[in-house]
């Protein structure tokens, strides 16, 4: 091409480019320009849905005050309004009645899909497969954003090394790396290409920040982590979503060092909007800013606002403090206008963004929601990745997969047939009962004769609050001679004994990770009778499974994996689906021994279980072992895959160069398979004390009985870098040990030396 044509199309792309981005710009401050202070602050303000806007408005009480905020354009968000009718019905309010008509965002909380539901995050992420990840986190905004919602509270990424935690289920589980990756593929996937797109949505990486460093695992407790661990381990996941261009932060009802994170502004302004240059907003956590008044950091709500503001907490969800408490903190001079605008131009430029202005019934289309909604693009979807997040634990003598034929399969335990609990915690917009159950997977496969039983029992509680629970029962054993005497007629048991979908999730940590009730009594009785007995486990966390893996001979990790939950159990026990999957957590032997992570520091004084170390005095406990019962990154095929000694191309890196390290893998089994193949680095010496190993890569591959294929990672600085004790982000010259294996127990390594 002609170099005059080339630059004149150069410079007319990148005009157009600035001014497109002008024009967002721009249009922020035309518009804040001709605002009120309290229409600003009005943008600060969100509220949930608490009526049926659809029908009568509220003529009394707090919701009439609501009500005429939104008509008087001081409500910038609505969060939990959800289908076409309802948006509809609220957006018209704040667009037609309020002198400036500014579009609201409708957030939502779409953790592991909408109507139809995929597997947990936790399970998702054991399926190591960011293109399916994102696959997912797509299809849940685009069946969200057809139903009017245009922002999710979501993805969460929370590290977390607790179990008793409830929140685990909703993250990536314990390693940075894989954190990370997994959080960018989710934000990709809910806010696409094109934001204003009416099947994308705006996402919000939470919460902001070390909530999964609550202490002892209780929920909403104190968080106190040095700097060291929290730039190493928490703020990698949120630092790759901002890189990823995610549009809001949420920030964590936890304190962190003494300071509550919601008024943290080394966190929320010096870091995230600052060091990272974060230009989109933060939302408050639910009440997180009226909550700094029982954390005795403000003495009152007003002050709240105030410690909110300066923090750099730009919505108040649900607190009523903004609203309420900013225009006299203004008055008063403790904060500036500045602070206000820097807000309000935030949550501007994002509305601007999703096109709302353009048009704010964008996301409210009946025709698509109707075509959109359980879609068999969403369906298969949901089944594909909720296949891909089973985890085999154990399988002695291939009792998996199960003959297809004339055989006598008892079904038993109380989430055999549940057809709730599947859907997990975070599944508001969901209607219950709407899971295929295992029963109905198996029924499938007609070869077999199938017989069911609880034994332990299902108690569908009442409908509250907005979901009908359905828990399992903790007082009743009638059902135990039932299950029995199946179990005694059968050729082959199958277990399916965990958690209820509420079991784990927000507000449900537990002190202790057994399975619940009756469950542990229920498959010991079974196998007495019985010992030819497959494990499914659904469960929202790790728990601990020591009786199980010393005598079952076969265990599946099936979490809770959404609508399609039983057809992927079914089709992998029956080895439609040869189980790839890999723990993102750690398995405890003990509770005793949380928290609980593969990449752990040394200590002064290591030593290795089981051996005699000829005296106590070293790091480790007398009635149980410092390792986990199933480590991270372990999982199971129906086939074998035999590694080869690493290779590198060096023994050693220049500085801003790269080696090559590599392994042989052969299938050596009988049928094909996936293998997710891990990458681990160690820093043995450095200027602060290190993990004895970090997740630094991975690759899927697929094999054919008997093939073999050599698996290459690059490695440069960029793998090598930390949070250093200078606070500086770099590589530090020197030994670096290299394994390439099937799990983080993998020893066998290879050295290099970062030259200065
Ligand atoms: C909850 C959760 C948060 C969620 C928000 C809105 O308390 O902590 O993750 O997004 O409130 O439902």
């Amino acid at each position: 091409m002609d170099h005059k044509i080339f630059f004149t199309l150069l410079s007319l792309l990148i005009n157009f480019s600035i001014n497109a981005q002008q024009t967002v710009d721009e249009k922020v401050k035309a518009l804040l320009s001709k605002m009120t202070i309290q229409e600003k602050i009005g943008q600060m303000n969100q509220y949930n849905g608490f009526w049926n806007f659809t029908g009568p408005t509220p003529d009394g009480g707090d919701q009439k005050v609501k009500y005429n905020h939104l008509a008087n354009g001081l409500v910038g968000s609505m969060l939990n309004v959800r289908g076409v009718e309802e948006v509809k019905a609220v957006q018209k309010i704040a667009v037609e009645e309020s002198r400036l008509g500014i579009p609201l965002i409708f957030g939502f909380d779409l953790i592991h899909g909408y109507k139809t539901v995929f597997p947990i995050p936790l399970a998702e992420t054991a399926s190591w497969d960011l293109e399916a990840i994102q696959r997912s986190a797509a299809l849940s905004a685009k069946e969200a954003a057809v139903a009017g919602i245009n922002w999710t509270f979501a993805p969460m990424v929370d590290i977390t090394r607790d179990a008793r935690w409830g929140r685990v289920m909703e993250g990536a589980g314990e390693d940075p790396y894989l954190g990370s990756l997994v959080a960018a593929a989710r934000v990709h996937g809910f806010q696409g290409k094109d934001l204003a797109s009416p099947y994308t949505i705006a996402a919000s990486a939470k919460h902001f920040a070390a909530y999964g460093f609550a202490e002892s695992g209780r929920d909403y407790n104190t968080v106190d982590i040095g700097l060291n661990t929290l730039h190493n381990v928490v703020l990698p996941p949120f630092k790759a979503a901002v890189d990823a261009g995610i549009k809001t932060i949420m920030n964590s009802f936890n304190d962190l060092n003494g300071i509550p994170a919601t008024a943290d502004s080394y966190l929320q302004r010096d870091v995230l909007k600052g060091v990272w240059n974060f230009d989109g907003f933060i939302v408050s956590d639910w009440g997180s800013i009226r909550e700094l008044v029982d954390h005795g950091y403000a003495k009152d709500r007003k002050q709240a606002g105030e410690m909110a503001l300066l923090g750099g907490s730009d919505m108040d969800m649900e607190s009523s403090i903004y609203i309420n408490e900013l225009e006299p903190l203004l008055r008063e001079g403790k904060i500036s206008l500045d602070q206000i605008d820097d807000a309000v131009k935030r949550i501007l430029k994002v509305k601007f963004e999703l096109g709302l202005f353009e048009n704010p019934y964008l996301y409210c289309d009946k025709v698509s929601e109707k075509q959109i909604t359980g879609s068999e693009e969403i369906v298969q979807a949901t089944l594909d990745i909720a296949k891909k997040s089973i985890v085999l634990l154990k399988n002695e003598n291939n009792i998996l997969p199960l003959k297809k034929q004339a055989q006598k399969i008892g079904l038993i335990g109380p989430l055999a047939s549940d057809k709730t609990s599947p859907l997990g915690n975070w599944r508001i917009a969901a209607d219950n009962n709407t899971a295929i159950s295992v029963l109905e997977g198996l029924q499938k496969f007609k070869g077999n004769e199938l017989s069911h039983a609880q034994g332990v029992k299902l108690i569908n509680k009442l409908p509250e609050g907005f979901h009908e629970e359905v828990e399992i029962n903790t007082t009743d054993k009638t059902g135990f001679e039932e299950a029995i005497s199946l179990a005694k007629n059968v050729d082959i048991v199958v277990m399916v004994l965990g958690e209820y979908g509420f079991q784990s999730g927000e507000g449900r940590s537990r002190t202790k990770l057994n399975l619940p009730g009756f469950q542990q009594e229920l498959l010991e009785k079974i196998y007495e009778v019985n010992s030819n007995m497959v494990l499914v486990l659904m469960n929202g966390r790790p728990l601990i499974l020591n009786w199980a893996s010393e005598n079952v001979p076969a265990i599946l990790e099936a979490w809770h994996l959404g609508t399609q939950s039983g057809n992927a159990i079914a089709q992998v026990l029956y080895g439609e689906y040869n189980p790839s999957g890999k723990l993102p957590m750690s398995f405890p032997r003990s509770v005793g021994q949380l928290p609980l992570y593969y990449n752990h520091k040394s200590t002064g004084r290591p030593g290795a279980d089981g051996e005699d170390a000829g005296s106590v005095f070293w790091s480790h406990y007398g009635d149980e072992k410092n390792s986990p019962l199933y480590a991270f990154g372990y999982g199971l095929s129906y086939t074998k895959f035999e590694y080869s000694t690493i290779k590198l191309s060096s023994s050693e890196m220049k500085k801003n160069s790269s080696i090559t390290a590599s392994v042989k893998i052969k299938n050596i089994g009988k049928v094909k398979g996936k293998e997710i193949v891990q990458l681990y680095l160690q820093d043995p010496y450095a200027s602060t004390t290190r993990p004895i190993k970090e997740l630094k890569g991975f690759k899927t591959i697929e094999l054919n009985a008997g093939e073999a294929k050599t698996v290459s990672f690059k490695i440069d600085e960029d793998l090598l870098k930390f949070y250093n004790a200078h606070q500086k982000w770099i590589a530090e010259p020197g030994i670096f040990n290299v394994f390439i294996g099937t799990n983080s127990l993998v020893k066998d390594k290879k050295s290099f030396e970062l030259l200065r």
